[in-house]
């Protein structure tokens, strides 16, 4: 893993951008692993910015999302579909039909999206961190073997994602659908983006602790292309 530490979120997202920007221009058809969440949006406003005001273009683009919200409509404010149509794709030239995320409750929902990107090979898959170690929607103690599959989120995910749905945890769907972690280490890069305290201990976890299951992220210390950057508050608790 290459750990980058910057001062703060905005460096840390214009870090990213980098390493995304880089991807996207040496190969314009590239296949992008998305992420939903806070962690992406100053990286995302990035992209749209540099898509404005220097014309790359998004027009050959494949985008596989990660994860959705299980029995949210797809028009709902908070899922993550809107959330990839506000805060990224009605920025860039990307078309429509380019563009992915897995959506349903069942294992033909779950195999679909595998099917989906069977004909792709994902270029660079961007992740944020969950407070307990989650990667995509993978809890603690997820099988590193899973492909998509449809979880029960945990008491600590709804709670921190009780922000988005008026700061109450029973609005928060209790499960999801996930590219699994199987799913996930097929990218051949992975950029993880971590900032802020509330993820210091995942991403000790995550570099420092056993390739365990109780760190869903601590499968990436197998992966041969990580790129994790940190601002300080994330970086604060390594101790390498
Ligand atoms: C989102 C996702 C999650 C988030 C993680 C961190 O698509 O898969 O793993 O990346 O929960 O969320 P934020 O960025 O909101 O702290």
């Amino acid at each position: 893993m290459k750990v980058i530490v910057k001062d703060n979120y905005e460096e840390a997202s214009l870090e990213a951008f980098k390493v995304m920007k880089e991807v996207v221009v040496n190969k314009p058809n590239a296949v992008l692993g998305l992420a939903t969440g806070s962690t992406p949006l100053g990286l995302y406003k990035n992209m749209i910015e540099d898509h404005k005001e220097n014309g790359t273009s998004y027009k050959n683009i494949t985008t596989f999302n990660l994860d959705e919200y299980v029995g949210i409509d797809r028009n709902h404010p908070e899922s993550y579909y809107t959330f990839m149509n506000k805060n990224l794709f009605s920025g860039l030239d990307i078309p429509a039909e380019n563009v992915h995320l897995p959506y349903g409750d069942k294992k033909e929902d779950c195999d679909a999206y595998e099917k989906a990107m069977e004909n792709y090979q994902v270029d660079i898959q961007l992740l944020g961190l969950g407070g307990n170690g989650h990667i995509g929607f993978n809890e603690p103690g997820t099988s590193f073997d899973e492909t998509t599959h449809i979880v029960e989120l945990q008491e600590r995910t709804r709670k921190d994602n009780a922000r988005f749905f008026e700061n109450d945890i029973n609005q928060v769907p209790t499960h999801a659908i996930t590219m699994g972690i199987a799913t996930i280490m097929k990218a051949n890069k992975v950029l993880l983006i971590a900032t802020g305290e509330n993820k210091a201990d995942a991403v000790k976890a995550m570099i420092e602790g056993p390739k365990d299951t109780s760190c869903p992220a601590s499968a990436l210390q197998d992966h041969k292309d990580v790129i994790v950057i940190l601002d300080k508050a994330a970086a604060s608790k390594l101790t390498k």
